[in-house]
């Protein structure tokens, strides 16, 4: 979906549609007045009768004689109007005309004031939240010719610059379309042809790929370790884009791009095992972030890493018991080889650092002990250090795709230390987000690094799939570093 601003009036709007939106609390603006006369006075009718009270939540879908879709949407009483109600409301509207014939819209919801959020960061959630609105995945299904989807365009009623919300969106609808393909197509292999086709579409990128031979010789231990159990060789995918000087040096995300997680001899209960697609969404958000900063030709340096490799039981995969040497040279005892994500960003991590980042990013769907700690609407941000994390959830707060976080102090590494080698790679049920993190911590020691789980943000369940979390926290944090 094209997403432009204009200060076209509701009577004068060119689009199949407009949006407007009202306070319960509130008088009607010149908007709503003017798209009423629109309308012949529907809009009053409705209020007058309480049919339409404008309380939060509430839609209705109106006809203009000339054809025109009006969406009315309450947002409630206006001091408790926030970016949550903002983002529902955009997508309640936008999801009440995807399937109509309408392929434009004007949105007026920008057209009223707000209490605590300023017209900008109302755009960026609206554009954002009706761009999710109007995604559909389509890649491996068959739909009816007459089963439109979708808008074209939706102009917002601003004054604001909304490119960069735009270019966001874009990268949110990559994530979501790579995290919901199915791990029989997305492959490490698929995964390296995308991340080609993206180095190509735009200005000053890049791409080397590391294939399973050189990254053997490079003695990647650990990530090979996982990888031996299946016939889908692993990929490093680098991705670059030089925005800055080469003397500024790059930040990196590194994404855990698991294609399909069975365990591996530790392998997982049958129910609910397909989720494991997603176990490559650390690196679908990774790649969106990179296809946002490209849209945007920010002023950075930014490398993405994705190690990719596909968990499977095999007679060669790795066992519980084995001892492996990571690229670092430290040794990792296997107790557990479901605790695979790990085991291949300790590598990427490593290989990360060569390139002198200012700032490292690890993003992981990487334990389900994230999800029973901050459920799905917080991303677990974990880092030694105190100025980056704080400017990762300062992002997440701006655009509303928030992080929380989980402390790294040292007293939770004895969990992971062993008799047998210089680290496992299980900590126990205490704390399992945060072992996994201090697993991590052990070879960042000398970067200025984070860590976000995102087991729990990444995709919502079979129906909604991928979300494209945290593609918009990380834009906005290189936006904001970008500023600096
Ligand atoms: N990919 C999973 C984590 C996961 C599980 C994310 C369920 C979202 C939902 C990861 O590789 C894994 O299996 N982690 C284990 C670690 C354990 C063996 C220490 C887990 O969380 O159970
Ligand atoms: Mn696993
Ligand atoms: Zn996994």
């Amino acid at each position: 979906m094209k997403i432009t601003t204009s200060l076209v009036k509701p009577n004068a709007s060119e689009s199949d549609a407009l949006i407007v939106a009202a306070y319960s609390d509130e008088k009607f603006n010149s908007t709503i007045q003017e798209t009423d006369q629109l309308l012949n006075g529907q809009i009053s009718k409705l209020h007058n009768s309480k049919d339409f009270k404008a309380n939060g939540g509430e839609v209705l879908t109106l006809f203009s004689d000339t054809g025109k879709r009006v969406v009315l949407i309450g947002l409630g009483k206006k001091d408790k109007c926030d970016l949550d109600t903002l983002q529902s409301a955009a997508t309640k509207a936008t999801k009440a005309l995807v399937s109509t014939p309408a392929n434009s819209v004007s949105n007026y919801m920008t057209d009223l004031s707000f209490n605590n959020i300023d017209q900008a960061t109302a755009c960026k959630i609206i554009a954002l939240a009706a761009s999710h609105a109007a995604y559909r995945y389509e890649a491996t299904k068959n739909f009816k010719k007459d089963n439109k989807h979708g808008l074209d365009s939706m102009e917002l009623y601003s004054s604001e610059d909304v490119s960069q919300s735009a270019a966001i969106a874009e990268g949110v609808k990559t994530t979501r379309e790579l995290g919901n393909l199915p791990p029989n197509i997305c492959t490490p292999k698929y995964l390296a042809k995308e991340a080609k086709k993206i180095s190509k579409q735009y200005e000053n990128c890049s791409l080397t790929v590391l294939n399973h031979k050189e990254m053997n010789a490079m003695k990647m231990g650990s990530l090979m370790a996982v990888a031996r159990g299946s016939r889908n060789m692993p990929k490093m995918i680098v991705l670059k884009y030089k925005g800055a000087e080469e003397s500024q040096k790059p930040h990196i995300l590194v994404g855990k791009g698991i294609t399909f997680d069975t365990g591996g001899i530790s392998l997982k209960p049958g129910a609910n095992m397909d989720e494991m697609k997603y176990d490559m969404c650390g690196a679908a958000t990774v790649i969106g972030t990179f296809v946002a900063v490209a849209e945007m030709q920010l002023p950075i340096n930014l490398i993405v890493i994705v190690p990719a490799v596909e968990n499977m039981p095999d007679g060669d995969a790795y066992r519980p018991g084995d001892v492996v040497t990571s690229y670092s040279g430290k040794t990792i005892e296997v107790l557990n080889t479901d605790a695979e994500g790990r085991m291949i960003l300790c590598d990427a991590l490593t290989y990360a650092q060569e390139f002198e980042p200012q700032v490292l990013i690890d993003l992981a769907t990487l334990t389900g002990a994230c999800v029973v700690a901050l459920g799905h609407n917080a991303s677990a941000v974990m880092s030694k250090k105190t100025q980056l994390p704080q400017d990762i959830l300062a992002a997440g707060e701006d655009i509303h795709d928030r992080g929380w976080p989980l402390p790294l102090w040292d007293v939770y590494q004895k969990q992971i230390d062993t008799s047998f080698a210089d680290m496992q790679n299980i900590g126990g049920f205490a704390g399992g987000s945060i072992t996994a993190g201090c697993f991590l911590s052990r070879f960042c020691e000398d970067a200025n690094w984070a860590h976000i789980d995102i087991a729990g943000t990444a995709w919502n369940n079979k129906k909604e799939g991928a979300t494209g979390r945290p593609v918009a926290m990380m834009a906005q944090y290189l936006i904001n570093e970008s500023n600096k």
